[in-house]
């Protein structure tokens, strides 16, 4: 197949930033995307629904001229969140949900939440209001292996919260292991998840075997290969709990080449195309249109979008870097070339 045309695609889970590094990577977003869920982890994380639509008309300020591309917001839950603050996001059409940081877990998660039970009636407004949780799903505990984070969150606090919220409809995002899929297969029609392009197609020898290499490091860290195998069929199952959410995350690159490197991987200029290849290899490009631009329009109860984007199988080389404000931003697979373009 040489060339491919579908729906539109959304991202439902972007790091736009602010400044001078949303200015340099909204554009890249907007090319592609109809619509994006935009994280709320600034480093004045955004709390409040105020504070949304303030970043909401930043982020509108920072897009090309022409572009149609629509932002969406998340508030950033804490322990001190008001029940109104629920309430805002379930009557204003430019916020969908609210994000749940484990403090500590990733980037500018300090103000997150310690103690799960904390936020319990926040979460029961939010059910009452059908506003969905998006959740990084990894525990803090020092005692855990970074590796087990996922899974042993969903063992003592995602399970236990969706059994107490049964109608909560709840995003574990970016999900990267076998007992994360198995979790939102069983669930039921109220629990979805996104998976990245990168857990895709990685698995945790490319961060760490014959070298250490910043650029693939991120949150949650590449599992193993059978962790990865089990991403690639749920995402090109068919069902429709799966849909697309980049994490696209920009740093500068003298944040991400230190001894204490920041996560995230920058997606953003070329995630579709990561996608196709992921799905290429697993021989399932047919299922492609459904994961990237319909299930998580339809989970979010929004109109898919009408008009179509084409890939054409192009060789292209990916820049060895982007402007980023007073620094450079590494793309992800740098210099290396890619199979897919987006006409
Ligand atoms: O790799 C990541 N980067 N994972 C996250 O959860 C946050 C993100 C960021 O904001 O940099
Ligand atoms: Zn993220």
């Amino acid at each position: 197949m040489q060339t491919i045309t579908l729906t539109r695609p959304d991202d439902w889970h972007v790091h736009l930033r602010d400044g001078a590094a949303l200015r340099a990577v909204a554009p890249f977003t907007a090319r592609q995307f109809g619509r994006g869920l935009i994280m709320p982890n600034l480093a004045t994380p955004v709390v409040s629904a105020d504070d949304a639509l303030a970043y909401y008309r930043r982020i509108q300020a920072a897009l090309p001229e022409a572009s149609r591309f629509e932002p969406y917001l998340t508030l950033y839950l804490t322990e001190h969140t008001a029940t109104t603050e629920v309430r805002r996001v379930a009557e204003d059409p430019r916020l969908l949900a609210l994000k749940l940081y484990p403090a500590g877990a990733t980037t500018h998660s300090a103000a997150g939440v310690r103690d799960l039970h904390r936020i319990y009636p926040i979460l029961e407004t939010m059910q009452t209001h059908d506003v969905p949780l998006l959740v990084h799903g990894e525990v803090t505990d020092p005692a855990v292996d970074i590796f087990d984070r996922e899974k042993v969150f969903i063992e003592r606090h995602l399970q236990p919260l969706t059994h107490h919220f049964p109608a909560l409809r709840v995003v574990l995002e970016h999900v990267t292991t076998r007992e994360g899929v198995d979790f939102v297969r069983a669930a039921g029609p109220k629990v979805a998840a996104t998976l990245t392009a990168h857990h895709l197609l990685y698995n945790r020898n490319s961060l760490l075997a014959g070298g250490i290499r910043p650029h693939y490091y991120c949150l949650p860290v590449l599992k193993r290969e059978e962790h990865r195998k089990a991403l690639v069929a749920a995402a090109t199952s068919g069902d429709p709990a799966f849909f697309l959410g980049t994490d696209t995350a920009p740093h500068a690159r003298s944040a991400k080449e230190s001894a204490c490197g920041c996560a995230g991987c920058f997606t953003a200029h070329a995630a579709l195309e990561l996608y196709a290849e992921a799905f290429e290899a697993a021989g399932a490009l047919d299922k492609l249109e459904g994961f990237a631009a319909h299930y998580g329009a339809d989970f979010y109860r929004l109109p898919r979008n009408r008009d179509t984007v084409t890939l054409h199988k192009n060789r292209w080389r990916v820049p060895e870097s982007i402007d980023f404000g007073e620094d450079r931003l590494i793309p992800f697979r740098a210099g290396d070339y890619l199979e897919w373009q987006l006409a």
